[in-house]
């Protein structure tokens, strides 16, 4: 089965059990600053899960567009990536355990035809948070699980949360037997040996965990649910690494066409960074160096060193992109929509790295060359730096040379340098993305209504040609850009600040409609129409103020705002204007 084939049996089986499908959103978060990246399913989602009402309903399924950088350095094994796809059903308050296990169940053994007795399964063990989770344990024996192959683990297998703080619980995780020879009269699905391999994880989000430490409820019980398409499409069709199934075999062929050293390692780092690269690109991300450009940077110099590094010529660079867009646009086809712009700014990329690098390998020859008179093998936190700064090596770069010579790395010591440095660089870089979800939510919701509350606002002192361009929340300022021709005075920044002031003071209530389309454009709401949620959207109203089309969440009195101010009023390009904004505390 090839993974388009997976993707829409898995969507069509959900729907046939009452799940709305929703697209996928954009790799790189909106409005959420707590993460660089989408890491899951469930990320974009997280408002509902704490209770907002999802206007599709409470049965949901997608795929998402995920990257994690955690592994970085490991991508050029057999298993590892930084872009995966999840696939994932989501339950809001709706069906729990018994019923999120049925359709697993009938999923993997009734549509994928995976004989029951190649499936293990995992329950949460208990402790002093929560206990023993029996009911999981029950349904998987009615299932036809047999009780030998229903294993219990503790919180670090049987877990799941992201990160430090938000909604969490109990998970229950499939494993698939590969058929590979046990390790040893103790093998089992938790050792890692590689002949049980997780394919899916079901988590029952039902408690709130809060930075302290503690556990609460939530509102409601959820389910999440997330299957990694790379992963399943690779073990149904009996393939040893996701490299080998259709997704990247192209391109690994026609690298082993062109390079002219034989590398396996360095192949898969250039088709896996290619493709994540691709990616990010497409979904609004552009090489720099801070946050998420930086990663995207990364990604793009690790590969072209790699290229170089099998003799490839670069020339070839755009030829080995097309081919890749063509491989999986039919997963992706904004791919092929953006193909220009995707092969220009890797290209650029790959044309200023190219220009730093020889100088860079220069140097780095001469730093090995000393470190061996010294009789040492370890490359210090500060030639890495150095490297990075001087020659714009990202640390990747500096490791894999180092291990192609026998060193290692002080890669903490690097970390170390690298963040004083980006903090330096760009105050407060890294000050966005401390403290929870819970208070991101808090803080970025009520920004959230502050920007209705502008929005409207600036059509009422400038005029009804206003209409929303783009808007970025971060917990410290809200940035809104809107059509408008030219600078505003200080007056009108002034009026616009009061009327928001005004409506905060008056206290007014925030509700939620939810209608289709048509008529939320009938009501006079405005906001961005184009169908980012479904025929189905919600209409949030602040008093008699503003009305306007959103996703939410927002705060549900004015009064929780505090105080307006608008801090900057810019271009932000042609025809532009870009405002930012902050809310202070009350006096
Ligand atoms: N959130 C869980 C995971 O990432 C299930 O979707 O595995």
């Amino acid at each position: 089965m090839k993974a388009i084939e997976l993707r829409e049996k898995y969507l069509q089986f959900f729907k046939e059990h009452g799940h709305k499908i929703i697209p996928s959103a954009p790799v790189i978060p909106e409005n959420d600053p707590s993460v660089l990246f989408t890491t899951a399913g469930m990320q974009p989602l997280v408002p509902y899960l704490l209770g907002e009402k999802h206007p599709e309903g409470t049965r949901l399924t997608d795929y998402q567009k995920c990257l994690r950088t955690n592994d970085i350095d490991e991508v050029g094994d057999n298993r590892h990536l930084t872009y995966f796809e999840m696939l994932g059903n989501w339950s809001l308050g709706d069906y729990f355990k018994e019923e999120s296990i049925a359709m697993s169940f009938e999923f993997l053994t009734k549509v994928l035809q995976i004989p029951v007795e190649k499936l293990s399964v995992t329950c949460f063990a208990g402790d002093e948070d929560a206990p023993r989770d029996m009911v999981t344990y029950e349904a998987w024996k009615k299932a036809g699980i047999p009780d030998e192959r229903i294993y219990f683990y503790g919180k670090e297998d049987n877990w799941w949360i992201a990160g430090e703080e938000g909604p969490c619980g109990a998970d229950t995780e499939m494993f698939l037997d590969t058929g590979k020879p046990a390790c040893g009269p103790d093998c089992q699905p938790s050792c890692g040996c590689g002949k049980y391999v997780e394919i899916w994880n079901n988590v029952f989000m039902e408690f709130y965990k809060h930075k302290d430490g503690t556990y609460t409820k939530l509102k409601q019980k959820n389910v999440d649910t997330g299957l990694g398409l790379e992963r399943v499409t690779m073990l149904l069709q009996g393939k040893e690494t996701p490299y080998d199934t259709e997704i990247f075999a192209p391109i690994m062929k026609k690298l082993e066409e062109l390079e002219k050293i034989d590398d396996i390692a360095s192949r898969r780092i250039i088709a896996e960074h290619l493709r994540a690269s691709m990616m990010i690109i497409v979904d609004g991300g552009r090489p720099s160096n801070v946050d998420r450009g930086y990663i995207l940077r990364r990604l793009i110099r690790r590969m072209t060193r790699h290229l170089n590094k099998l003799q490839i010529d670069l020339a070839k660079l755009g030829e080995i992109i097309d081919l890749n867009i063509d491989t999986i646009q039919n997963l992706y086809p904004e791919l092929h929509e953006k193909r220009e712009e995707i092969k220009q700014v890797i290209l650029e990329e790959k044309d200023k790295f190219m220009k730093t690098l020889s100088h860079g390998e220069k140097e780095f020859a001469k730093v090995i060359q000393r470190l061996k008179t010294e009789g040492k093998n370890v490359i210090d936190g500060e030639t890495m730096f150095k490297l990075y700064e001087t020659y714009g090596f990202p640390p990747e770069i500096t490791v894999d040379l180092a291990k192609e010579e026998g060193f290692s790395v002080e890669k903490e010591k690097f970390a170390k340098l690298f963040k004083e440095h980006q903090e330096k660089s760009r105050m407060g870089s890294e000050q966005k993305f401390k403290g929870g979800l819970a208070e991101q939510n808090e803080v970025t919701t009520a920004y959230h209504t502050a920007t209705h509350l502008l929005h409207q606002a600036l059509r009422q002192v400038l005029g009804e040609h206003v209409h929303q361009n783009g808007s970025n929340i971060t917990t410290e300022r809200l940035r809104f850009d809107f059509t408008h021709p030219e600078k505003m005075t200080k007056e009108q920044i002034k009026e616009v600040e009061n009327l928001v002031n005004e409506q905060i003071k008056r206290d007014l209530p925030v509700t939620c409609e939810e209608m289709n389309l048509e008529d939320a454009k009938k009501s006079g709401a405005i906001g961005l129409f184009e169908n980012k949620y479904g025929d189905r959207v919600k209409v949030y109203t602040i008093g008699d103020f503003s009305k306007e089309i959103c996703g939410g969440p927002h705060v549900t009195h004015t009064g929780e705002l505090g105080i307006f101010k608008i801090k900057k009023e810019e271009s932000s390009s042609a025809g532009v204007r870009r405002i930012k904004a902050v809310l202070l505390p009350k006096e």
